[in-house]
């Protein structure tokens, strides 16, 4: 994306000009009378004529064939909003619509009259071109390979525009995001195990973090028993990535990101029917946003120590299998009953838990994609949020608020911890019954972190999107990519 400044209007570009109007009446009348002398061109008695009337997020679009220089003015009806996330969300919306119409319309150059609009405040700015930036994305890959979009976006307006930090860490943010959509996306045949260890080596290499990655032989002497057990059906070998990023400056903390990185769940022989079985390519998800934000924190540089574990299999079917009745014994020596092998997710993050925890770090946050309970409960607009420490569950619940990726606190209720005590081991991997599936889960989760403050987000509901509209395409989300990166950034 390239940005201009301009101070006047009168530098619109030919192609495509989107003033915000605002709801006040008296600011409307003064905005309309501007772009009547600025532009010769009557706004305001071609609103009346075709009787407009002002609605929030709607667009007019004045065609005006006549005129010289000018092929399309658009009216963005533009809310005073007081909360934050929702204001955030329209300055996005507002980025995303000046994109899609730009391509609509074929052009090159798209003005944005900002003098209603605040860039001066960093949020809103970033809001903004991370609206624009993440609807330029297509995935492609199997169809007919679209040229990219490159649209110029030419700011008008007399205070300060918006600086160049913030637009790289825009550009940064909507890049990975992009990434983990990518990933995401791909057909699972295209995305076993072993290709995340490949992204994960070129992200590595191009963002200078440190890689290790840990295969089956490795992961044996370790007793990394969840993952070996679930990647047990599969012909593609499991592996336990972990990335490394160490700012230049000694970093005051270290916080450890967790994400499942199932990269086709079929259920095991616990086998899920066919159209639960549709989508489960996206069982990576949480794995995707860890390794898509470790490039983001590399190339922003940021301040904090970050480390990645990626625990990556296949949840297949074979002789060679894990059967319900099962027992393992995980990395931490506490035994599992695993009754049902659909819930591999929680088995393969038990031990990426154990690794984190090992190394010490202030915080563990774990992204997964763990329960269809949570799609239930919460639906596709909100992520489930568990966490150990209010301060960590209210920085993370700020964070995504500031993303525009909503995140709703569950409880870590230990009332149900009796709902998952094994008979014949000490804890089982499913609940007894289908109640608070969610929260069975992280409570499975808990037992595998010990002191270490701790954050769980249940992405199954989010990841996945079928809107097609503002910022977001039909496919994977890229959720928790941005939500992360400001949690990350705003640690001191
Ligand atoms: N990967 C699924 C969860 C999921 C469901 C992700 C829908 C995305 C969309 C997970 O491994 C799973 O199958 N969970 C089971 C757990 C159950 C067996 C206790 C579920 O939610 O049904
Ligand atoms: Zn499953
Ligand atoms: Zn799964």
């Amino acid at each position: 994306m390239k940005i201009e400044h301009f101070q006047s209007l009168k530098n619109h570009s030919r192609e495509l000009l989107i003033v915000p109007l605002p709801k006040n009446s008296k600011l409307q009348s003064q905005k309309l009378k501007e772009l009547v002398s600025v532009l010769g061109f009557n706004v305001s008695a071609e609103l009346k004529r075709r009787s407009l009337e002002w609605k929030a997020g709607q667009m007019f679009g004045l065609d005006t064939p006549t005129h010289k220089q000018l092929k399309t003015v658009l009216l963005y009806c533009w809310d005073e909003l007081k909360d934050d996330y929702k204001l955030l969300n329209q300055y996005r919306a507002l980025g995303a619509q000046a994109f899609r119409r730009a391509v609509s319309l074929k052009a090159k150059v798209v003005s944005l009259d900002y003098t209603l609009l605040d860039l001066t405040t960093n949020k809103n700015a970033l809001a903004l071109l991370e609206g624009f930036e993440l609807s330029n994305y297509s995935f492609s890959k199997y169809t007919k390979e679209k040229a990219a979009n490159t649209i110029t976006l030419r700011l008008i307006g007399r205070r300060k525009g918006i600086s160049t930090t913030i637009a790289k860490q825009a550009r940064v943010a909507a890049t990975a995001t992009k990434l983990a959509r990518d990933l995401v996306n791909l057909p699972p045949k295209d995305c076993p195990p072993r290709h995340l260890v490949a992204v994960a080596r070129q992200v590595a290499r191009k963002s200078r973090l440190k890689l290790e990655v840990l295969n089956k032989r490795t992961l044996k002497k370790l007793g990394a028993n969840g993952l070996l057990a679930v990647s047990q059906g599969s012909t593609e070998p499991p592996f336990l990535i972990k990335l490394s990023y160490r700012p230049s400056k000694r970093p005051k903390k270290t916080i450890a990101l967790v994400g499942k990185g199932v990269t086709f769940d079929s259920g095991g022989l616990s086998i899920k029917p066919a159209d639960g079985m549709m989508t489960m390519k996206i069982d990576m998800a949480g794995a995707a946003a860890v390794l898509a934000t470790m490039q983001a924190v590399a190339e922003l540089k940021l301040s904090v120590a970050v480390k990645a574990y990626i625990p990556t299999t296949e949840n297949m079917i074979s002789g060679d299998a894990q059967k319900p009745g099962d027992i393992i014994r995980a990395m931490n020596g506490k035994t599992i009953e695993v009754l049902n092998t659909d819930a591999e997710g929680r088995l393969i993050l038990a031990d990426a838990l154990c690794l984190a925890e090992k190394d010490k770090p202030d915080a563990i946050i774990d992204l997964a994609t763990l329960t269809g309970a949570v799609v239930v409960a919460l639906g596709t607009d909100y992520a489930g949020l568990y966490a150990t420490s209010e301060k960590l569950r209210d920085q993370l619940l700020n964070a995504g608020n500031q993303a525009g990726e909503r995140l709703w606190p569950l409880p870590l209720a230990e009332e149900y911890d009796p709902l998952i005590k094994g008979s014949f081991s000490d804890i089982r991997n499913i609940g007894a019954g289908r109640n608070a599936g969610s929260i069975t889960a992280a409570l499975f989760l808990k037992h595998f972190v010990n002191k270490t403050d701790w954050a769980h987000l249940d992405i199954a509901g989010t990841a996945w999107t079928d809107k097609d509209a503002d910022y977001l395409t039909r496919g994977g989300v890229g959720f928790g990519v941005r939500t992360l990166i400001n949690y990350l950034a705003n640690i001191r």
